[in-house]
């Protein structure tokens, strides 16, 4: 529940063991929300996260199996979490991969394995806390979309168009939930250095999970509905969405 001053007490993370996740918790444990629930693939990642979170002070943690592609069990899933933990303040949505657009875009069964992870099955999820935390009456979904669903490039679209589909879902959704008590805040990172883009050579503008982190704690203070990290991003993908599709199409990978 949230205390008297604002300050949420729990968070659920799908994708549990994501750095940009484990870095926004690192930040919100210290303000009082000392209940962790982690969800992810079971694993020494996921563990390390909850030590992670034991580190930073958090006196309850829970994980849990949650594979974002195993939809049927994503509203038994939720469903238990919010029994057990009765209400949840904040909820963040993490899971995604890369993939690897080179090989994947010949290889129709990898791509749909990236599509569904970042956007048919947190989409599927989503729902699933939607009701909740709408019957709730309170609560806020952050969701981390990416800069690169702004307009997909030749090099990336498999990933792109994954996280254009949830950045509009995201958009949908909080607002359907309007009036429930319950908003969306959709966070939309550019390059982040860190294992998802490791041994890649950093975009313009690359930031690090810390400085996200720091961006979605900002965003929760505020009611953000949408959050650019660098803010910088907002007005260079904004030029971007309206460069002519030929020049567009001639962007590096
Ligand atoms: N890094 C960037 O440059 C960047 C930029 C913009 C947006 N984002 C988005 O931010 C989110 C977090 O990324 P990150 O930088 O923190 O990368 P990360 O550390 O690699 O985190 C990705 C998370 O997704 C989880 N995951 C992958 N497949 C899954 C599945 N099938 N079911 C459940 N969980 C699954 C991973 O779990 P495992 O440990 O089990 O693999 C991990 O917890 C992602 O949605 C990403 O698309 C990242």
């Amino acid at each position: 529940m949230i205390d008297a001053i604002g300050r949420p007490q729990s968070v659920l993370v799908l994708g549990g063991s994501s750095e940009i996740a484990q870095a926004i918790v690192a930040k919100l444990v210290p303000t009082r929300c000392k209940t962790v629930i982690l969800a992810g693939r079971d694993g020494p990642r996921l563990l390390a996260a909850a030590e992670a979170a034991a580190q930073a002070g958090a006196d309850t943690i829970e994980t849990v199996d949650f594979d974002a592609t195993d939809i049927a069990q994503h509203a038994p899933v939720v469903d238990r979490l919010f029994e057990q933990f009765g209400d949840i303040d904040v909820v963040v949505v993490a899971a995604g991969v890369l993939g690897d657009q080179s090989s994947d875009e010949h290889d129709p069964l990898a791509a749909a394995q990236v599509i569904t992870t970042n956007f048919t099955g947190p989409a599927s999820a989503m729902l699933a806390v939607a009701d909740r935390l709408r019957h709730q009456g309170h609560g806020r979904l952050v969701v981390l979309s990416s800069v690169a669903g702004e307009r997909a490039r030749k090099a990336n679209f498999i990933y792109g168009s994954s996280k254009s589909g949830l950045d509009a879902f995201a958009q949908g959704l909080g607002d359907s939930l309007e009036g429930s008590g319950v908003r969306v805040m959709i966070v939309r990172p550019g390059f982040v250095v860190g294992r998802m883009t490791e041994g890649m050579d950093p975009a313009p503008f690359a930031t690090t999970p810390d400085a996200v982190a720091d961006a979605v704690m900002k965003g929760l203070a505020s009611g953000a509905g949408v959050v650019y990290t660098p803010p910088v991003l907002r007005w260079v993908f904004l030029v971007m969405k309206h460069l002519p599709r030929g020049i567009w199409r001639r962007m590096p990978g």
